[in-house]
């Protein structure tokens, strides 16, 4: 079996994925359920439907497009990832694991190879948690993490339900329904950038996770009292914002209201954001915040509100696939290392209910969530021969 990939088309299509955008290029912004994500699933169903995949969604928009399997009835071995992006993103977070394993499987069709298990490219919904304030949606769905009661409670910033917004995009199933049965999948396989330096420093093409970082994240009000911003002096303020930039933490949103250039903060929102591989020591520093969050309320005479959105397990990848994948690195003579994945993935979510693992290739300067976000299309290459290998190798 020799894999050729088809390097150009791929580039060509990640080229034109993120041309599916409401930033102007080079940026990328596909929220979930906006009008732009759907053009772009609609655009990746034509593509999975031209290469002979039969395709399929869920109650939540999880896109599945199967390569059917000489084994009736045999687990499949899926692959694949997300192609929302953050607002201002760049085209290839997410996009290199969906279109890569589209390529991974033209290239192995081309091949002449015949999967015993089938092969099944996913595209999850909502991995990043943009609209719902909780990333992973769809892979913490399909693995149970998440109930369809909790899931159904989720409202966008603009207090729409995630079941009007998935109702007006199409997806009218009922969301109990988009749990996988215990032993619908072998094994799955998501190739990533690395969204971050160590690849590109090491001058390493290849990256097998091992872990999964453990993420949280909060959701803190701080309630003050507004006023006149220049009536107001300091000591007499119970200025909101004043007591957000005391907290430690890695904040990713703060809303000020009301948001006049003069006017005191009355109520800040923001959002934290704590992860480890570690778990006893990511709840340390929770509880860090926590204590940090009661003193600053009373220094500042103000009250603070934490909700917790979300305080996930971290995971492990399993042996059958970061050695599969180890196996199929050696076989092109391409350098690897083990490495710790500090961002999370669906596979954190896909490894709950299947053995689970994840290939990285370094991006520019480890840049990622940025229009300046990068992948050669060399590295790109290397990651799909490696993926196609791998998905070769489980669905024999
Ligand atoms: C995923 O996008 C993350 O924030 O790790
Ligand atoms: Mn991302
Ligand atoms: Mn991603």
């Amino acid at each position: 079996m020799t894999i050729d990939i088809d390097r150009d088309r791929l580039v060509r299509e990640i080229e034109e994925l993120a041309l599916i955008s409401d930033a102007e290029a080079p940026a990328v912004t596909r929220i979930v359920f906006s009008p732009t994500d759907l053009k772009a699933r609609a655009w990746l169903i034509a593509r999975c439907e031209t290469a002979g995949l039969k395709v399929q969604q869920d109650a939540i928009g999880n896109i599945f497009a199967k390569w059917a399997g000489s084994e009736h009835g045999a687990p499949a071995v899926g692959t694949g990832s997300h192609t929302d992006a953050i607002p201002n993103a760049g085209k290839y977070d997410g996009v290199v694991g969906v279109l890569g394993a589209l390529e991974a499987i033209r290239s192995l069709q081309r091949s002449g190879f015949r999967p015993k298990h089938s092969i099944e490219l996913l595209m999850f919904t909502s991995e990043e948690p943009t609209r719902f304030g909780i990333g992973c949606l769809g892979s913490r769905l399909l693995s149970g993490t998440m109930s369809s009661d909790a899931a159904r409670k989720l409202l966008d910033k603009d207090g729409t339900s995630i079941e009007e917004l998935r109702g007006t995009a199409g997806f009218t199933g009922a969301l109990e329904t988009v749990k996988l049965p215990g032993n619908y999948y072998k094994a799955f396989v998501e190739l990533h950038i690395e969204q971050g330096p160590v690849l590109e420093r090491k001058k390493v093409p290849l990256g097998i996770v091992t872990d999964i970082a453990a993420p949280a994240s909060l959701r803190i009000t701080i309630e003050g009292c507004g006023g006149h911003a220049g009536g107001v002096l300091m000591p007499d303020r119970r200025d909101a914002l004043c007591a957000a930039v005391d907290t430690v933490a890695t904040v990713g949103i703060c809303e000020v209201f009301p948001g006049a250039v003069n006017s005191i903060p009355s109520r800040v929102n923001l959002t934290a954001d704590i992860r480890d591989t570690n778990l006893a020591r990511r709840d340390a520093v929770m509880n860090e915040i926590k204590s940090a969050r009661q003193s600053i309320a009373v220094k500042r005479q103000v009250s603070i509100h934490e909700e917790l959105v979300n305080a996930d397990a971290p995971a492990q990848c399993a042996a059958a696939i970061t050695e599969t994948l180890s196996a199929a690195c050696t076989k092109y003579k391409l350098p690897f290392i083990p490495m710790v994945s500090r961002a999370y993935h669906d596979s954190l979510f896909m490894s709950r209910i299947v053995p689970a693992g994840m290939l990285f290739i370094p991006c520019r300067n480890g840049y990622s969530h940025r229009p300046d976000e990068y992948a050669s299309p060399e590295d790109i290459e290397r990651g799909v021969i490696v993926l196609a290998e791998t998905l070769a190798t489980l669905a024999a």
